[in-house]
């Protein structure tokens, strides 16, 4: 049984064979890929299944040059062909994100951009928080996604697809102290909206990973407090930077199912 609201009949805890990113029609062949968030969790698990689609160029933003590193590494010790790329950028400031993207991307386009850096915010409940460090928390979530937003526009290649590493927290109160949490993710949401309806050639997809043991998901009190994990199967022992294998064992289906997104209008994800 679902232990969230679920628009689908079905609820997967596992990753499954349809969804892997091996798959001929799930190929990523020849693709730039731009993931922000890359060097850690959710998304450098999805940086690992592109790589296994054949991306062909995989370029990390992140803040802390070092996870971002080691997942470059971990990549190229096991795929080749693919070219990853690590650009230490604050996404919050718009000049860093320009400049990362005209360095990397260059004359080249997008295929693909996942926006999935995040940070959770104060934990404390509307009555309690402090205003300026509820408004900030916001407005880091809102900013770095309208800074990415901007800057892939002018690269984005004619079909170009974004995935947004959204959360159940945006429509669903779990917890008091999510609520700058939750405000976060649904503006962001609703910033991805707008960009998809002002461009309605591009594809926009939400992706809400569920309860994924993360740097972010200890923050906020980790697996135990939500009395529920995600799981999947980990097939080949990778252990990334700075965390230990159980994060993996939990963003590997995440992970695979940002990749899956990526296919035209992805209109099998039917539950
Ligand atoms: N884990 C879960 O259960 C869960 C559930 C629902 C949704 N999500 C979403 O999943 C996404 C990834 O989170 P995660 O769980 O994988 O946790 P995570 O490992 O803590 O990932 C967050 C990433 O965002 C990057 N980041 C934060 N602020 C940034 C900034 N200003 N500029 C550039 N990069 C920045 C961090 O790197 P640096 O610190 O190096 O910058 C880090 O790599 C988030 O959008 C989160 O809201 C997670």
């Amino acid at each position: 049984m679902a232990p969230f609201p679920s628009p689908t009949s079905k609820w997967h805890t596992e990753t499954y064979p349809s969804i892997s990113p091996t798959r001929p029609e799930l190929s990523a062949r020849g693709k730039t890929i731009v993931i922000t968030g890359g060097g850690t969790g959710i998304g450098a698990e999805t940086a690992h299944h592109f790589a296994e689609a054949g991306a062909s160029r995989i370029i990390l933003l992140g803040r802390r040059e070092q996870p971002l590193l080691d997942t470059k590494a971990s990549i190229d010790s096991k795929s080749s062909g693919v070219e990853v790329f690590v650009v230490p950028t604050d996404i919050t400031k718009k000049d860093e994100v320009d400049e990362a993207f005209a360095r990397f991307v260059g004359n080249g386009n997008i295929h693909v951009l996942v926006s999935n850096a995040a940070v959770i915010g104060p934990q404390d409940a509307v009555g309690d928080v402090d205003s300026d460090r509820f408004l900030d928390a916001i407005q880091q979530n809102l900013k770095g996604s309208l800074n990415v937003a901007q800057a892939f526009l002018h690269y984005a290649s004619k079909d170009a697809v974004v995935i947004e590493t959204s959360s159940s927290a945006a429509h669903v109160n779990f917890a008091p102290g999510f609520a700058a949490y939750s405000i976060a993710k649904l503006a962001v949401f609703r910033l991805w909206d707008s960009l998809a309806f002002a461009n309605p050639e591009l594809s926009v997809f939400h992706v809400q990973p569920g309860v994924v043991d993360t740097a972010m998901n200890r923050e906020a009190g980790g697996v135990a407090a939500m009395g529920f994990a995600d799981d999947g199967k980990w097939e080949d022992g990778f252990i990334g930077s700075g965390v230990t294998s159980t994060n993996f064992y939990t963003s590997f289906s995440a992970g695979k199912l940002q990749c899956l997104a990526r296919q035209s209008r992805s209109s099998f994800l039917k539950g």
